[in-house]
């Protein structure tokens, strides 16, 4: 639904003491979308994306903390506009974008470093982790939550569905819209709504198939449209331990059964548990089964991901549109905090 102008001016105006829900989520382009991607945060983002006025953006600035490779960055943010709109995600009904076209975020970022020390930063859960896997801390990755702030609070972002990793971040974000607040508005009339978080931490741990964490990090992922070969291959090497077939198994302990179970409706689900304790059932037919169950529910998606891919000019009209309204709503609220903070502005 494009965006009268007229409308967002009246919705800033009075964003912060409104009760309307405005949806924000990022999403990173560093790497192929994968299953944890998809059951951690994709799949919530499509389901809230036509529910609530949303922003979901691309964040290729984030992604320079670890893509640092012109062709990748460019084919990553691409493919993850087009994961988004293969799996139903509706650009009328919401804002599709990249970070990068409403570069406004920049400014905003650089107004809150005034307003955090960096020993909280140095502090952050996700950067210390990061640091220790060997990623080097540099003001970006130090800063990476300040801009997430920025993200957040440029669209009046009320509602922010994240993984649990990203709960120290919404925090940062509260803080540094209060400690805005209070620093340049009367109190009155604070600029920036408090955030809240959506966690989405109804899924266990998605298990790569290694067994850990799924994730681009450990190299154990299944591809969200990965199909044929290289699907099953992957399918197939998913780590079991070696219980013989005859014997019963426990599927809370399988990996695989941990996959199964994204997929599975409760009955089915019930049915295979039975099969595993029942013994006789081997993993191989849990995983030809697994099998059959991701092709069955990414198989359309699939399709209409590679037609989409052919289309990268149809995908590029979309994001340019998405990231024009965004901007213009961005453009409003920095209006506002430029005057706040009494930046003189001398253009239009
Ligand atoms: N840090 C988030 C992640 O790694 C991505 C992100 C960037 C984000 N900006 C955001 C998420 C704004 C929510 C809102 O998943």
């Amino acid at each position: 639904m494009p965006h009268d102008p007229v409308t967002v001016q009246a919705e800033t105006d009075d964003a912060a003491s409104s009760t309307e829900t405005t949806v924000v989520s990022g999403i990173q382009p560093s790497g192929q979308l994968h299953l944890g991607n998809y059951f951690g945060a994709i799949r919530q983002h499509i389901a809230l994306h036509d529910q609530h006025e949303s922003y979901f953006f691309i964040v290729n600035y984030h992604a320079l903390t670890s893509v640092q490779d012109n062709a990748l960055l460019e084919a990553y943010t691409m493919d993850v506009a087009t994961t988004y709109l293969a799996l139903g995600f509706d650009p009328e009904a919401s804002h599709l974008f990249i970070q990068s076209d409403v570069p406004e975020v920049t400014e905003l970022a650089w107004i809150f470093y005034n307003l955090i020390p960096v020993s909280r930063l140095e502090l952050g859960v996700s950067y210390k982790e990061k640091v220790e896997r060997g990623m080097t801390p540099n003001a970006g990755l130090l800063n990476y939550p300040v801009l997430q702030a920025a993200d957040i609070l440029i669209y009046g972002g009320t509602l922010v569905p994240v993984g649990a990793d990203q709960k120290q971040h919404i925090e940062m974000t509260r803080d540094l819209a209060q400690k805005f607040n209070s620093t340049f508005c009367p109190d009155d009339a604070p600029l920036f709504p408090m955030p809240e978080p959506l966690i989405l931490d109804d899924v266990a741990v998605v298990p790569g198939i290694d067994g850990q964490k799924m994730s681009k990090s450990y190299g154990n992922t299944i591809g969200l449209f990965d199909e044929g070969k290289t699907l099953k291959k992957k399918v197939m090497s998913i780590v079991t331990d070696s219980t013989p077939l005859d014997a019963p198994k426990d599927p809370d302990a399988c990996n695989v059964f941990a996959l199964i179970k994204l997929f599975a409706s409760d009955a089915r689900r019930a049915e295979i548990a039975a099969n595993y304790r029942a013994g006789g059932y081997g993993y191989g037919h849990a995983k030809k089964e697994l099998l059959g169950m991701i092709d069955d529910y990414f198989g359309e998606a699939r399709e209409r991901y590679y037609d989409l891919k052919d289309r990268p000019d149809y995908v590029r009209d979309i994001l340019r549109e998405g990231g024009k309204q965004a901007r213009a709503q961005a453009r409003a609220y920095m209006a506002r905090v430029r005057e706040a903070v009494g930046l003189v502005t001398t253009y239009e």
